[in-house]
This record gives structure tokens, C-alpha cells and sequence, in this order.
């Protein structure tokens, strides 16, 4: 996280202090980095850049439009896993021609309008969402480009929520079963076969399942091309994990290498990268609130909690979490870091060293993918502000939200019907 570092003991985000921050727009707040997300997402494009590539960022790890503005300005394709992620990539300007869309449960209405704004490819999961394509596809008499994301029965060595491509996962059309799924695609009149897909899971922090997964695909590329059936297009999906601690990431570079050595040349190579490009670009940044000790522990109790970041509760996920200002020679305690949310699975982080005082900031570090995106009223807490550093100055790209918006939507029942 190069762009969150320390001067004379206080944290910066590309120049701007985390103190003033939080002093001009409260906390808890997610603060990311503009060059810190458009960095890696070049890594990504360079890294490709020697063959025919589209990088689609995964809308699902941050959705704010003002961020995927900047991405559709790079250049962006997107992935997206519903209406309402195609509707805000439309917003922030991306291209539909640049758009996939995968997903178990795609509706009607999802379909529909993924057709009239013509989006590059639908990854397909299912031999009845290729039935529901064919039909909805001839209604508006056109050709639905199709993708069979295929379930490569790969284990990527993840957290098994986030695992994916494993034969027990909900996820893409069973291997054996993916011949016959292309041989039916191919029999319906409106759908387009243009590609060959798969996902493996999220935080993947080796390279081997995804070459595993690659070098099993190209089998089935083989086994098409004998029936007479050809692709254009070969989706690794995304996946690629990022250090949050000691432990290390992949080199994107290295990892490209290693894909486009096994993936045929006629083929256009498809990526679907999100916690890669955003995660470490992101803190969230809370302020202590109370500490407070039993018999056994230390709490730490912060004004972020698991309807903020959900993924320590949901995942057990380790972030790590700094002090905004080092208190000098201050003597470190162990602290259990919870929020205010009556669960006592919520926490930001256990058993963690810090020097800590009343109102102190902390800063949660890799939380600018699945932080926001995940993030919940539960509570009846209002969402947290979103910031983006860029150059030195500060804008705010999502305010705070109100307890009346909260509420917007909701009705009291009339008097008469009280009784
Ligand atoms: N493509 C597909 C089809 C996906 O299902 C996903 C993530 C991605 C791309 C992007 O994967 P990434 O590059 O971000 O790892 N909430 C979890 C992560 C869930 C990921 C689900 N699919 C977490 O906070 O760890």
C-alpha cells in the first residue's frame, strides 16, 4: 500500500494527512487512492499488453461510479454480476461492447436490457440460462453472444466461501458436462458462441491453480475444435490476491507471462480482476470511541464495525490495522478492534498490538475491495463516507448517508389499520 505512509508518525494517503480528514468528514470513512487504482490496473494492461487482451474490472469489489468512471477512461472492460452493476457502469461512461456479465441467476428483465445496450458477452452458467438467452434473444431478434463459463474442478486454496470453480460450488457448468453444453449452444438459433470461461475463486495467492485450470481448458478447446466447434475468446477470470500482511501476492507480470504461454494465440484473453486492482488502494479509517478491559482481554471498541467491513466477521479475514499517529514510546497492549454492532462476531481485528487512547484513529488497511461494496444498514447504521485522494486534494465520491434516507421507502400503517 505505497501510497498510505507515514510522516513524522502520521499517516498520509498520497500527500493528504488521514487526520484532516477525518476531521473534515467524519469517520468512519473508506479513503482510496487514485494513482494507487489506476497504477494497478496498468500493471494489469501492460502486463497483457503483447497479445490481444481486455482487462474487465469486477464492478463487485467497488462499484462507485466515480471509480469506475476513472477505469472506463483507461480503457476498462467490466464484469459485472447484475442490472444494477450494468446500470452503473453505464453511468460512469463504460463501454457496453467491453462488458461481461456472469452470475448463477441472471432474470429476464437482466437479460433483456443486457441485450439492448449490447454488452460483449454473456457468461453463461447453465444449460436453462442458455434456454432463457435463446428466447429472449429471438424476441428482440438478435443474437445473444455467449460465453459457457466452464466449473474446471480446481481447488485455488482460498477461503472455501470464496472458493468457486470446485465441482461442489454453484458456479459455471460441470466439466464433463461442458462438451454437451457448447453442442447445445451451438444448436440454438440466438446464441452467438464467441468464448470459453472460467473463475477460480478469490484471494488466489499462487499461480498454480490458475495454470492447472488453463492447461485443463485447453483440452476442452481441443475437444471442441474436433466437433467443428470454435471460440474466439479464452476468460480466466479474476481471482489474483493481494498482500494484506506477511503474506506475499503473485507479480502480476509473472502471472500474465505464465497465462499467455499456455493460452493459444488466436485466441483474445479475457480477465475479470477486482480485489487486484482496488483492494489495497483503500483504508477504512475509524476512530476509537472507548477502551474498555475485562479479565481477559483488551477491547478496542471503533466507530466502523461488521455492517462496514463484513469481511473479518464473514471470512475471518486478517487486515491489518495501524494507528493513524504513533503515540510515541507508548507501551503496547494487546486490543481485540470491535465496533458498536451487538454481535460479538463483530470485529475489525483480534488480538493486535497497538499503543492506543481514547478518540485515537485507526486505519484499516486493504479495505478498498469488498469493503463499501459489502456494507450493510444492519443497525440502522448509516454508510460510511467515501473519499478519493488525488494529487493532494480530496474529493468525496459518496457522502455519508442520513438516517432519513435509511428510512426513505419505508410507510407507517395508516391509523385504521392499527387495529
Ligand atoms: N469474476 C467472477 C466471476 C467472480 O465471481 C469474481 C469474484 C471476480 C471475477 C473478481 O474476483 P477478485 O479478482 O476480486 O478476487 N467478498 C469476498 C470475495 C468474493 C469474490 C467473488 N467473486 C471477499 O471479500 O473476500
Amino acid at each position: 500500500m505505497e501510497n498510505f505512509s507515514y510522516k513524522n508518525g502520521a499517516l498520509f494517503a498520497e500527500g493528504v494527512s488521514l487526520v484532516e480528514l477525518a476531521e473534515r468528514h467524519g469517520t468512519p470513512a473508506f479513503v482510496y487512492s487514485r494513482s494507487s487504482i489506476e497504477n494497478q490496473w496498468r500493471l494489469y494492461a501492460e502486463a497483457f499488453a503483447r497479445r490481444n487482451a481486455l482487462i474487465c474490472y469486477s464492478v463487485k469489489a467497488n462499484s462507485n461510479i466515480a471509480l469506475l468512471g476513472l477505469l472506463a477512461r483507461l480503457g476498462s472492460g467490466f464484469d459485472i454480476v447484475s442490472g444494477g452493476e450494468l446500470e452503473r457502469v453505464i453511468a460512469a461512461g463504460g463501454a457496453p461492447a467491453k462488458i461481461v456479465f456472469s452470475g448463477v441467476g441472471k432474470r429476464s428483465d437482466e437479460i433483456r436490457r443486457a441485450l439492448e445496450v449490447g454488452i460483449k458477452c454473456f457468461n453463461v452458467e447453465s444449460e436453462a440460462e442458455l434456454l432463457r438467452l435463446n428466447a429472449i434473444a429471438k424476441e428482440q431478434s438478435v443474437q445473444a453472444p455467449v460465453s459457457i463459463r466452464v466449473n474446471p474442478d480446481i481447488d485455488p486454496g482460498t477461503h472455501p466461501y470464496i472458493a468457486t470453480g470446485l465441482r461442489q460450488n454453484k458456479f459455471g457448468v460441470e466439466f464433463d458436462r461442458a462438451l454437451a453444453a457448447y453442442q447445445r449452444a451451438d444448436s440454438l438459433d440466438n446464441v452467438a458462441l464467441l468464448g470459453l470461461d472460467c473463475h477460480l475463486g478469490s484471494q488466489i495467492t499462487s499461480i498454480e491453480p490458475y495454470v492447472d485450470a488453463v492447461k485443463k481448458l485447453r483440452r476442452l478447446l481441443s475437444d471442441l475444435e474436433e466437433i467443428g466447434i470454435s471460440v474466439q475468446h479464452f476468460n480466466i477470470g479474476g481471482g489474483l490476491g493481494i498482500s494484506c500482511g506477511d503474506e506475499a501476492a503473485p507479480d502480476i507480470g509473472t502471472f500474465a507471462s505464465a497465462m499467455l504461454d499456455l493460452i493459444p494465440e488466436q485466441y483474445e484473453t479475457i480477465l475479470e480482476p477486482g480485489r487486484s486492482i482496488i483492494g489495497n488502494a483503500g483504508v477504512l479509517l475509524t476512530r476509537v470511541e472507548y477502551l474498555k478491559t475485562n479479565h481477559e482481554k483488551n477491547f478496542a471498541i471503533v466507530d466502523a464495525a461488521m455492517n462496514d467491513l463484513l469481511r473479518p466477521a464473514l471470512y475471518q479475514a486478517w487486515q491489518n490495522i495501524l494507528p493513524v499517529v504513533k503515540h510515541e514510546q507508548a507501551a503496547e497492549k494487546q486490543y481485540d478492534i470491535v465496533g458498536p454492532v451487538c454481535e460479538s462476531g463483530d470485529f475489525l481485528g483480534l488480538q493486535r498490538e497497538l499503543s492506543l487512547r481514547q478518540d485515537d484513529l485507526l486505519a484499516v488497511f486493504s479495505a478498498g475491495a469488498y469493503g463499501f461494496s459489502m456494507s450493510s444498514n444492519y443497525n440502522s447504521r448509516p454508510r460510511a463516507v467515501e473519499l478519493l485522494v488525488d494529487r493532494g486534494n480530496e474529493r468525496v465520491i459518496r457522502a455519508r448517508e442520513s438516517v432519513e434516507q435509511l428510512m426513505a421507502g419505508e410507510t407507517l400503517l395508516p391509523e385504521e389499520a392499527m387495529h
